[in-house]
């Protein structure tokens, strides 16, 4: 049973509509002035719109990130201890999820992150963890999630990784509903586990048209994020011989960012 106040908000339209709005001013008072600074010294990325969200999601990140990290900690808890093997980080951003995994499981971590601005953060996380480009056991790969083809030579062929580990990352792939499944089925070894926390359509009629509603300029400042992905539908598209989904405790059905949480066997 949710506590009173969120029960009492669930009928409330307004306080849920703009439930986003600090993050999203939030945001845009973080990225603006460096997006601005970068344009003022090279004019040519104001045709650069991909590169200027990436810019902004950094400089949002960067403060924000923590937090969000904190916040999701018990979720990670229970989830990330499960990765072993090859790991396949998509969207590994700073690489916060890398201080709940166990390193003695790890035999490989790839990370793939196509916004380079992420990587000094994400190499000072990968040295924390034990792990390390030189030696091999740690590989940058600067790729989205949907350029399959592309990275999946750095593995060294097809089915090769034992855990897929996506946080907050589905939200922004372009083409979510074909991707994630192609993904799984490409990527992961028979037996071999997705790991997932991500933010999704909400089960709640009003909530999803809220969502729907923000999505449009969400996206643009949050490079891509959309709070209106279906991802626990699309997941379920795999053929998993084993599921375990639960939910982030405390969190109502009612919220805009309504997480879907489960590892997922192949
Ligand atoms: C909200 S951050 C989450 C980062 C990290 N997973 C975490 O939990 O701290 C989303 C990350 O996804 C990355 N990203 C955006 N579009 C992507 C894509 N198409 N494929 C893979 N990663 C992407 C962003 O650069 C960013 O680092």
């Amino acid at each position: 049973m949710p506590p009173l106040f969120d029960r009492i908000l669930q009928y409330l339209p307004l306080p849920r509509i703009l439930s986003p709005l600090p993050d999203f001013l939030w945001a845009v008072s973080l990225g603006l002035p460096p997006i601005l600074r970068a344009i003022w010294s090279n004019p040519s990325l104001l045709f650069q719109l991909k590169r200027l969200q990436q810019l902004g999601q950094y400089q949002f990140w960067k403060v924000f990130g923590p937090e969000v990290d904190k916040n999701a900690a018990p979720v990670k808890c229970q989830l990330l201890p499960w990765a072993e093997g090859v790991v396949f980080e998509i969207g590994a951003g700073h690489g916060h999820s890398l201080k709940y995994m166990t390193r003695q499981q790890i035999t490989k971590y790839y990370a793939l992150e196509p916004n380079t601005d992420m990587w000094p953060g994400l190499r000072k996380a990968i040295m924390e963890a034990g792990l390390s480009e030189e030696d091999g056991s740690a590989v940058l790969l600067p790729y989205g999630a949907g350029d399959i083809d592309k990275f999946v030579e750095h593995l060294g062929g097809e089915n090769k990784v034992d855990t897929l580990v996506s946080i907050l990352v589905f939200c922004s792939v372009p083409n979510t509903q074909q991707v994630l499944p192609t993904l799984c089925e490409r990527l992961l070894k028979k037996g071999g586990s997705l790991l997932m926390y991500e933010h999704c359509l909400s089960p709640v009629p009003s909530s999803r048209l809220y969502q729907r509603l923000w999505t449009p300029i969400w996206s643009i400042v949050f490079d891509g994020c959309c709070l209106d992905k279906d991802t626990m539908t699309w997941v379920n598209q795999v053929k998993w011989s084993d599921k375990h989904v639960w939910r982030k405790e405390g969190e109502p059905e009612w919220s805009l960012f309504f997480h879907g949480v489960g590892r997922f066997i192949l």
